[in-house]
Order: structure tokens, then sequence, then C-alpha cells
């Protein structure tokens, strides 16, 4: 663990810890605000943010800055990362021998951040986070209160592109969040 941006960014640079290393353009390590009260974690680049190095470009991400928008959540108030840094074959669900070789860098960022809140998008960063217990169905929307910090898991913005009715519930979600960031 490093108590500083500076060393952990040098620390992942050329990162080889899990067999994702060998098709990625480039490792999405996160961005936003390091001090940011609220924490957005989501599955694992696709092919846009592999290309540009930056979480949430494409079209899940497109959409989910429009819900930011809409509800005033600011993207650069906010931190953005995911389970994985390097983008799996096809987007498929990271593995875990993947997941938990890169989420000691994903650990170490929730300590230099030192977020209140924590945004869990979709099942695989809810299961990575919370444990294997935990299904995205029946947490999304419900506070989970764990070491200090509040978890909202809510359905990943990729769901709502093939399923429309998961809008409304996920700008619910946001809402909640933007309520809880406005009494802080
Ligand atoms: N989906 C994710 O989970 N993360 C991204 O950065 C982009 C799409
Ligand atoms: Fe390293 Fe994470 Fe990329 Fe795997 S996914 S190579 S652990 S940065």
């Amino acid at each position: 663990m490093y108590d500083n941006w500076e060393d952990l960014e040098k620390s992942i640079v050329g990162c080889r810890k899990c067999k994702l290393c060998q098709n990625r353009k480039n490792i999405v390590f996160g961005t936003g605000n390091k001090q940011a009260d609220v924490l957005f974690i989501g599955e694992g680049p696709g092919a846009d943010e592999d290309s540009q190095g930056i979480p949430f470009v494409g079209k899940a991400g497109k959409l989910m800055d429009k819900a930011f928008q809409g509800i005033g959540i600011p993207r650069e108030e906010v931190y953005i990362a995911n389970i994985v840094k390097c983008r799996p074959p096809s987007n498929r669900v990271p593995e875990a021998d993947e997941a938990q070789a890169c989420l000691d860098y994903l650990r170490n960022q929730v300590i230099l951040v030192k977020p209140k809140i924590i945004v869990l998008l979709g099942s695989t960063a809810l299961k990575n986070i919370l444990g294997k217990d935990y299904g995205i169905t029946n947490s999304r929307g419900k506070w989970i209160e764990f070491r200090g910090i509040s978890y909202m898991p809510t359905w990943h913005p990729a769901a709502l592109l093939r399923d429309e009715t998961k809008k409304i519930e996920f700008w619910k979600d946001l809402k909640e969040v933007k309520r809880r960031m406005d009494v802080l």
C-alpha cells in the first residue's frame, strides 16, 4: 500500500499481474476528484476506455454522464474507477484471478480518496467489494453500511442500454446518492 498518489500511479505502470495485460492498449487507472466524498466503481474498461485510458467514456459512460447532469452530480466532483484496470477480451466479465490481482490498486485508491459513499455499479463491483453473497437485483437501491463507508449498489449503466426499464431505478438510486451528498 502506498500513502500517496504518485507512488501508487508509478506502481501500476506496465503492470503484468494478470493476463488482461496481454491485449490492453492502456491501463485505465481512474479519474476525478482525489478527495471526493463519492467514489463510483464499475467493472472494467471497454473498447473506448481502453483506447483513451479514461473510465466511462463510451456508450455506457455517456448514459451515466446524462444521469449525472440531470441529477446535478458534477462528474469532476466524484472519483470513478473500475474493478479491473485493463480491458477484458470482448468485454467479458473479469475472472476471479484477474479481479483479485487488480483489487489491491482499487483498495489503495479507496484508502487515498477516503470516500464517505461508494456507488457500486453492477454485479461485478458489488460481489468483488462486498462479497459473493450479495445479488444486484435484491441489493440495488439500499444503503449498506460497512466499516464507516455507505455503499449504494445500483445497475451498471450498460445494463440500461439493454433494458430501458432499469433507467428509472438507476436514476432513483443516483438521486438518493445526491440527497445524501447534499447533507454530508
Ligand atoms: N464499463 C465499466 O464497467 N467501466 C468503464 O470504465 C466503462 C464501461
Ligand atoms: Fe495489472 Fe489490473 Fe491490468 Fe491485471 S487488470 S494487468 S492486475 S492493472
